[in-house]
């Protein structure tokens, strides 16, 4: 799929789609609609009328032109209601018209310019291109049968207005790739993406950047007393890897720390899952494939923020050498953690891997994971939760999210939480039962953040869609990227 910047008039413009947008209730058509009804004589309308056309979000109905216009088809999309449009808007219905052209194997695909209020046009051909881009993705790795090949065309009037579409297309083209890696890494099997092999993906992605990159094995953990990553992977033979990115520009105003959970298996260990909730579980390394995605794609949106990265690959295997329910281990700060359940194994990787950052004295961290079935149960796949030390940095978060279209939903870290996780024998214990599950596995995590400003999205709602429910025209089936859109236009919008 390629997207480029095109200077030309949607109706005389040679292309086998091109793009309509129609708000719901139209009453008349406007804009290039109004235009190419005219030049169809009239078609365009009647047949939105035939069709009862109401202009819903994402609804796509294709027309033939038949030579009336240089573009073959016409793919009318609707927008929902005027009053409520936005830019997440926009970015679902040009998703839904690229897999309309992918569906029926058209090469070319044009959007012609659009004006709405005070919207940048680079912000509408982002958006334009990010739907584009998500929409079209599919995971064919291992299939004969691959996706069908799309081009788009961005339309500007003129030359001048060229330049900032341009510059739209190349944050939209920067960030859809971003997310689509982050895809590709979670829907990658388990079988293949190891923690050996997220290391080394780690080190392909960043070779020749400005990104520095540390690996730490075994051995490394063992010498830097990261006991707790090592007893979550102790019953595999696929050792846990630590991969530590620095995103380091010339004058950063700050420093923000981002550490992922990469389990890249989930089996629960000796309080083994059954075998409904372990199916999905290749998806337990999302956090870290959010992070690894953002690190890799950061330094071509060039903020003026440091950025380091932690990111725990890991798998939770069943095994004789496996930690047990009661082990007692001490986690890099000095706590020490009584195990009484091998499930709660992300919350353990991410406590080495927090209390790592904050000896690095950060301005803050944020933890992706996909934690708790608890937070999926609350929400559904249609939010993650957020929860904090610091109600100004998750809210930050949460205004960001906003921006792109990643719902972030605030839940509460009452004292209790913490109480929950109380041990008999140890500082703290990994699990305070089913019920507040999210809560009481962020309040776990905050014990290891040093009293530094943090926030820890728990992602496992969303991270992979495994039915329809959740899915939609830039979302398909499968692993979502969930996160790197917050964390990008987090790291690049604050100054
Ligand atoms: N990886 C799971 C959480 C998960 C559930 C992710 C569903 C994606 C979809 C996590 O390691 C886990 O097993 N959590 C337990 C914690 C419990 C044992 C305290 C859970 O949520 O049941
Ligand atoms: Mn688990
Ligand atoms: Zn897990």
């Amino acid at each position: 799929m390629t997207v480029r910047v095109t200077t030309a008039d949607p109706t005389t413009h040679r292309t086998d789609l091109l793009a309509v947008g129609v708000f719901s209730a139209p009453g008349r058509l406007e804009g290039t609609a109004a235009k190419v009804d005219q030049a169809l004589g009239g078609h365009l309308g009647k047949i939105l009328h035939e069709e009862r056309f109401t202009g819903e979000v994402g609804r796509v109905t294709i027309l033939h032109t038949h030579g009336r216009l240089p573009a073959a088809r016409v793919a009318v999309v609707g927008l929902g209601d005027r009053a409520t449009f936005s830019l997440d808007r926009l970015r679902t219905a040009a998703g839904a018209v690229g897999r309309a052209a992918q569906d029926r194997h058209l090469n070319r695909v044009a959007f012609p310019p659009l004006q709405h209020k005070e919207w940048e046009p680079a912000a509408i051909a982002a958006a334009r291109t990010e739907g584009a881009l998500l929409g079209t993705y599919s995971f064919t790795k291992y299939r004969k049968e691959k996706a069908h090949d799309v081009n788009f065309e961005l339309l500007t009037a003129n030359r001048a207005e060229a330049a900032a579409v341009e510059a739209g297309r190349r944050r939209g083209q920067v960030v859809a790739d971003a997310v689509n890696y982050a895809r590709d890494l979670v829907n990658e099997p388990p079988n293949v993406l190891t923690p050996e092999a997220v290391a080394a993906e780690a080190r392909r992605v960043t070779r020749g950047t400005k990104l520095k990159v540390s690996v730490w094995g075994p051995q490394d953990l063992k010498k830097k007393g990261m006991e707790v990553i090592l007893a979550v992977g102790a019953a595999s033979i696929h050792t846990p890897r630590l991969i530590l990115i620095d995103y380091a520009p010339s004058r950063p105003k700050r420093t923000v720390a981002l550490a992922g959970k990469g389990v890249t298996f989930d089996t629960g260990g000796i309080d083994v899952k059954p075998a409904e909730s372990m199916a999905n579980m290749k998806d337990d390394m999302a956090g870290a494939a959010a992070v690894l995605s953002t690190m890799r794609f950061l330094p071509l949106l060039s903020p003026q923020v440091r950025v380091i990265a932690a990111i725990v690959a890991v798998e939770n295997a069943v095994g004789s050498r496996g930690m047990r329910p009661g082990d007692v281990v001490t986690a890099l700060n000095g706590t020490t953690i009584e195990i009484n359940n091998t499930d709660a194994e992300g919350r353990l990787i991410l406590a080495d891997a927090v209390a790592h950052l904050a000896s690095l004295s950060p301005d803050e961290i944020i933890d992706l994971a996909t934690l708790t079935g608890s937070a999926a149960i609350a929400l559904g796949p249609f939010a993650a939760a957020i929860m904090g030390s610091d109600q100004a940095l998750v809210d930050r978060l949460v205004t960001s999210g906003a921006r792109v279209g990643e719902r972030l939903v605030p839940l509460p870290l009452y004292d209790e939480y913490r109480q929950a996780m109380r041990s008999d024998i140890a500082d703290i214990k990994n699990s305070g039962g089913r019920y507040g599950g999210a809560q009481k596995g962020a309040a776990f995590i905050r014990e290891f953040a040093g009293g530094l400003p943090w926030a820890h999205l728990d992602i496992a709602p969303v991270a992979y869609l495994d039915r329809d429910e959740g899915t939609g025209p830039t979302q398909p089936k499968g692993a979502s990227g969930f996160g790197v859109r917050t964390l990008l236009e987090y790291l690049t919008s604050r100054t």
